[in-house]
């Protein structure tokens, strides 16, 4: 009895033993003969897209960051952060009313239409991942060539983009002609906002800028673009 007993613990072990090997050289099998092909043609199988969408929404939201909340949001900052998405992102993510660019449709995985996306996310996750990337997807991180303020603007700006109306997406940031493409970095965080609001967001769009005033509540350097700045 006692012998048997050794003998089918023995045989286990083996089996466990040589399926382990078994496996290991299946997979360098695979890695070596070129097997496994990485054309970008070629979607993700299912499962592996799950495991590599559950990985990353639970590793962002793991080590997501801290952000000012929301009412310290200025529209100086809004404008520097549209500069920069325009500049940075709108050509893999696009924006309300813009495409990405043709050529980021090849990549795999695409990169998702932030309008709609931005809203599955904190303002603390986008941080991460804009200042760290996304290993193996194409997305750069930011965080290496760009000041925790610019990247905090760009932040601003995407999280409020699933609300932002394609007119106001097109007046803000660097089109709008109100300086604000000199602001990259935000340098002039602090008391500039009236000029901004007044100047960019006023273009073309009466009701978007003084709905996102309204729903940032009234910050300390920020004046609704419909009130005269006071000076
Ligand atoms: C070269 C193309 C490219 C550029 C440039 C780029 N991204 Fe990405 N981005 C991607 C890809 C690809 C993903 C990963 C999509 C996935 O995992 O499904 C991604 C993912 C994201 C995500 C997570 C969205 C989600 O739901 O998966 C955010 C937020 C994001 N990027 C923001 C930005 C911002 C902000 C910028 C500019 C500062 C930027 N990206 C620049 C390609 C790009």
């Amino acid at each position: 009895m006692d012998k048997n007993r050794k003998k089918l613990a023995l045989g286990l072990a083996v089996g466990c033993i040589a399926t382990l090997v078994l496996l290991g050289l299946i997979g360098l099998t695979v890695v070596y003969t070129g097997a496994y092909n990485v054309a970008a043609t070629e979607q993700h199988m299912s499962i592996t897209r799950w495991a590599f969408d559950t990985t990353m929404h639970r590793s962002v939201r793991r080590r997501a960051e801290e952000v000012p909340r929301a009412e310290s949001v200025t529209p100086a900052m809004l404008a520097s952060g549209a500069s920069q998405y325009k500049a940075s992102c709108q050509h893999c993510h696009g924006g309300p009313g813009a495409k990405r660019e043709k050529w980021a449709d090849g990549m795999r995985p695409q990169p998702p239409h932030l309008a709609e996306a931005a809203s599955d996310w904190k303002p603390g996750e986008i941080l991460w991942i804009v200042k760290h990337g996304i290993k193996m997807t194409g997305m750069p991180a930011f965080g290496p060539t760009h000041d925790d303020e610019t990247l905090r603007s760009i932040v601003a700006f995407v999280a409020e983009l699933p609300a932002m109306t394609p007119e106001r997406y097109a007046a803000l940031g660097s089109d709008s002609g109100s300086g604000a493409g000199g602001q990259k970095g935000g340098a002039n965080h602090h008391g500039s906002g009236g000029q901004l609001g007044s100047s960019g967001g006023q273009k073309g769009d009466s009701t978007g800028p003084a709905a996102s005033g309204d729903h940032h509540g009234p910050g300390a350097s920020q004046q609704p673009p419909s009130e005269t700045p006071k000076q």
